[in-house]
């Protein structure tokens, strides 16, 4: 009953001379069976959604200010999002939360923002390798869940990504029964608060260091609804191989 989604989120690389990947993604995915999200930087949103109007792939944001608008210097709003032709957009991602000091609250303001700009949230969480190692894993995503997440939270106006912050571009990941372990517990976490329907239509995503070569098995594993993709996103080819293994 859930569709698996392939979201790839581009971080701060891609130029307008990247926008050729787009069309290659296109033409290596005419009608895949996963939903497809491609997030590129702010810049270049308008323009990947042009080149991806009439496909089945959507674009999105990889931030958004929890303000409508305003004077706030170099921030985007969920509706300027929206209006470049996003259909979602990423929030609470490690980089954020490790680069701006984002925090869960504000992630949680974030996502109740895209909520009223129609936006699909993809809201993240992750431990840390110190986390990890202080077998504090499930404690440290389950607050970040609880807080990043708004009252109100639906299968069809969110998505979790789970993001271990020291599998993110570092080629290593967790091992499967780690990546179950999390996602079920994010999943009963998701039971416990808005209920068992909620919870089992609600994707959660695996992120951190997905390629063509391991991406069939991590799909596999139970409670895995898709994959978050950073650098493999940005080959159309390699982004192209990962969702043909979700699907
Ligand atoms: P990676 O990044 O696939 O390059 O590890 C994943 C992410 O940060 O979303």
């Amino acid at each position: 009953m859930r569709r698996m989604l392939v979201a790839g989120n581009w971080k701060m690389h891609g130029l307008g001379a990247n926008l050729p990947e787009i069309a290659a993604l296109r033409v290596a995915l005419p009608d895949p069976r996963p939903e497809v999200i491609v997030c590129p930087p702010a810049t270049l949103l308008h323009r990947v959604a042009g080149a991806l109007a009439g496909s089945p792939i959507r674009a999105g944001g990889q931030d958004c200010h929890w303000n409508e608008g305003g004077a706030h210097t170099g921030d985007i709003s969920a509706a300027m999002l929206a209006d470049a032709g996003a259909a979602a957009v990423i929030l609470g991602h490690s980089e954020r939360r490790a680069d701006h000091g984002e925090r869960s609250e504000t992630v949680a303001r974030k996502v109740a923002a895209a909520w009223s700009a129609g936006l699909l949230a993809i809201v993240c969480v992750g431990e840390t390798a110190v986390e990890r190692d202080a077998g504090a894993a499930l404690a440290v995503v389950g607050a970040q869940l609880a807080a990043s997440l708004p009252d109100g939270a639906t299968a069809a106006n969110c998505v979790i990504a789970y993001e271990p912050v020291w599998a993110i571009g570092t080629g290593r990941t967790p091992t499967p029964a780690e990546i179950v372990g999390v996602h079920g517990a994010i999943r009963a976490a998701l039971a416990s608060r808005f209920g068992a329907g909620m919870a089992r239509g609600t994707r959660i995503l695996y992120g951190g260091s997905v390629k063509p070569g391991n991406a069939a098995e991590i799909l596999g594993l139970a409670d895995v609804d898709g994959t978050l993709v950073g650098g493999a996103s940005l080959r159309a080819a390699d982004f192209a191989a990962i969702v043909a293994a979700a699907g």
